[in-house]
Formats: C-alpha cells, sequence, structure tokens
C-alpha cells in the first residue's frame, strides 16, 4: 500500500530504494490510468528564439553566454512548423523562447497567436513559455489565443532560488511566485514544475517543491533533471552532483509521487529525462505521465537552444519523429490522444 499523508511519506517516495521502484511506479500508472487514462497527449514544441534578458546560473541560453548563438525564427518557420503540427495532429503546440519583455516582442507574439488561430480554423491549442511578464501581457496574449502558460518554479526552496539565480529585482524568487498567481487570475491553464538534482538541493527541498505545486493549484507539471552546462556559473558545483543515473531515478521518483499526490495533473516527460537516457520520456510514462513534448523547431535552429549540455538533436522528419513515437508510446501500455488537446482534468474552467 502506497499513501501520502504529510511531508515525510513524500520524502520516503522520493528515497524509495530501487528494489521497491517497481511497486511505486506501478501505483502511480494506476493512479493515472483510473483517474484520467492511458492517453498520451503531445504537445509540439517550437524554440521561438534563444535570446533571453534574464541572467540564471544554470541555463545555457543566459544573457551572459557569450559563446551563444542566437537566433529568433521568422514569422513563416513558426507558422509553418505549426501548421505542421495541426496536419500531423498534434493537438496542440507549445511556443517557448528565452525571456524578453520588450514591447516589439510582445506584438510579434500576438501576432503568431492570432495567424496560428486563424490558419488552424481555432483548433490547434497554443501553451506559451516565455518567462515572467507583466499582467497585460499576460491578458493580451490569453486574449489573442493562448490558453496555456508553462512557468517552471525551478525550486520552491527561496534560498536555493537565489544561489542559482543572481541578486538582482529581475530574478526575484517573490515575482516569479506572483506571475504563476497572475496566469491563474486570467484564465490560462497553468503549469509550473522544477529542476531535479540541483547543487544544494536536499530531497525535503524536492518533497516542498511537490507540496508547493499542490498548494498552488496547478494544473501542469513539467520537471527534469538539472543537467549541467559549461558556460555557465553553477557548472562551477558540478562534482558535488548526483550522477546521471540517480538524476534520472529521483525525477522518476518525483513523477510517481507527484502523480500520486496529485492524480488528475498533466504530467510532462521532459526532454531532460530523454537527455540522459533516449528512452527517459518512455520511462517518465511508466513512472506515471502523460504528456509528450516532441521538438518540431526548425532543425538548424534547434542545435542553437541549448539550455543544457548534449541536447538530443535528429534530423528526422516530424512525420516519422510522431510515428516512432507513437510506436515506443505503444510499448509503455499507453496510447496517443492524436489530434486532442488533452486539457488537464485538473484545470476548473472558471
Ligand atoms: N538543466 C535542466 N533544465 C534546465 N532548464 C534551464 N536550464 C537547465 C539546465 N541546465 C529548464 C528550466 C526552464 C526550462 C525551460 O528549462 O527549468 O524553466
Amino acid at each position: 500500500m502506497i499513501t501520502i499523508n504529510n511531508k515525510e511519506d513524500i520524502v520516503a517516495l522520493l528515497q524509495c530504494p530501487p528494489e521497491r521502484e517497481e511497486e511505486l511506479y506501478r501505483v502511480a500508472v494506476e493512479s493515472r490510468n483510473k483517474t484520467i487514462g492511458n492517453a498520451v497527449y503531445l504537445r509540439g514544441l517550437i524554440e521561438i528564439s534563444n535570446t533571453c534578458e534574464k541572467d540564471c546560473l544554470y541555463c545555457g541560453i543566459r544573457k551572459s553566454n557569450s559563446s551563444a548563438q542566437r537566433y529568433l525564427l521568422s514569422d513563416k518557420d513558426v507558422i509553418d512548423a505549426a501548421l505542421e503540427a495541426y496536419e500531423q495532429k498534434l493537438g496542440s503546440i507549445v511556443l517557448q523562447g528565452g525571456e524578453r519583455s520588450d514591447p516589439k516582442y510582445v506584438l510579434w507574439i500576438e501576432h503568431l497567436l492570432k495567424e496560428i488561430k486563424k490558419q488552424t480554423n481555432e483548433r490547434l491549442g497554443i501553451t506559451l513559455s516565455l518567462g515572467e511578464q507583466s499582467e497585460d501581457t499576460y491578458k493580451r496574449w490569453f486574449d489573442s489565443g493562448a490558453h496555456r502558460y508553462l512557468l517552471r518554479i525551478e525550486t520552491s526552496n527561496e534560498s536555493l532560488y537565489k544561489k542559482i539565480h543572481p541578486d538582482t529585482p529581475l530574478h526575484s524568487f517573490y515575482q516569479r511566485v506572483k506571475c504563476i498567481e497572475l496566469l491563474k487570475a486570467c484564465g490560462y491553464q497553468t503549469g509550473s514544475g522544477v529542476m531535479i538534482g540541483l547543487p544544494f538541493q536536499t530531497v525535503s527541498d524536492l518533497a516542498d517543491d511537490l507540496l508547493f505545486l499542490q498548494k498552488m493549484d496547478i494544473d501542469m507539471v513539467g520537471m527534469g533533471p538539472y543537467l549541467e552546462h559549461p558556460n555557465t556559473p553553477l557548472y562551477a558545483h558540478h562534482k558535488q552532483l548526483l550522477s546521471l543515473q540517480e538524476r534520472l531515478r529521483l525525477s522518476l521518483h518525483m513523477i510517481s509521487t507527484l502523480r500520486i499526490l496529485i492524480p488528475d495533473v498533466n504530467i510532462a516527460a521532459t526532454t531532460a529525462l530523454q537527455t540522459i537516457d533516449p528512452l527517459g520520456r518512455e520511462k517518465g510514462l511508466m513512472a506515471g505521465a502523460n504528456v509528450i513534448m516532441p521538438n518540431i523547431t526548425p532543425a538548424q535552429d534547434r542545435k542553437k537552444y541549448n539550455l543544457y549540455q548534449n541536447k538530443p538533436f535528429s534530423e528526422e522528419s516530424t512525420e516519422d519523429a510522431i510515428q516512432r513515437l507513437a510506436q515506443s508510446v505503444e510499448r509503455c501500455g499507453c496510447s496517443i490522444a492524436f489530434g486532442q488537446w488533452g486539457d488537464p482534468q485538473h484545470f476548473r474552467r472558471p
């Protein structure tokens, strides 16, 4: 029997020994299948730009990384990728990019949203993952057709947050939390999540992260292992990290424990899992996740969106990649729900 009554129970599940992992994953999958079913929803991930105003100490596209080659997709690149997602019946897309809040950028996003909505007869779901913005910007993007937004808290421990971000007003923990609240108030289905295996992070922190997601009433969760990037300040601590395999295991424990804690949320099997293990996303599904975000950024720019080292890259066409994914999802006892938005059951319309 696995039940969660308090933080200690969460800590114990996160520390699950190898001989009990099978049970943990099984209970999580049963909980998912019973609550929301075994359908896997796809979100075509379009990385629209890697230019960023922020300087997060862990991230490869941070402003101060002068060796990052910056790019901005053209309107046509973004819209073509969105139309391809629509044709391949992915159901929804995510526009993700480094953080920028200048008026020109805000308008550009509005334009893209309206065009994509129009050209797909309002049928393609659109999630944004574009960082901290003003309430006005969040509203404008919502009114232009975005209905979901992802903004990871990265860690819910304020003092750890301060260790992995520069000490400037632009990198405020308080503001981050505020933005998540604004997104919910605007009416977005709101996603958040954390990095797992950060330097200085404890299992108690991770248990608090799950309780934070519960307290914030989050609808969608993306969590993945922290992966060091050599051109970032946090790399200095890379010798203290858990091994990659341990970070993968811990991430899978996080997914299962979250699924048992909040059965009706959408949980992504993230790219960072796949970076450690080619079957990482499948392992995520078998630990209780129900969302996969295939990368559909045009190939020439995909290489440049390097949040961390060794991000998987393939030259495969979207069509071939999706077909291969469908087969591997079936092997995990799930099946892809093509052409559906896949709203989280947790989200209750206002
Ligand atoms: N390792 C793992 N995840 C990272 N992200 C950024 N840098 C890293 C890294 N080095 C994640 C953050 C961010 C998301 C877009 O990518 O959690 O919210």
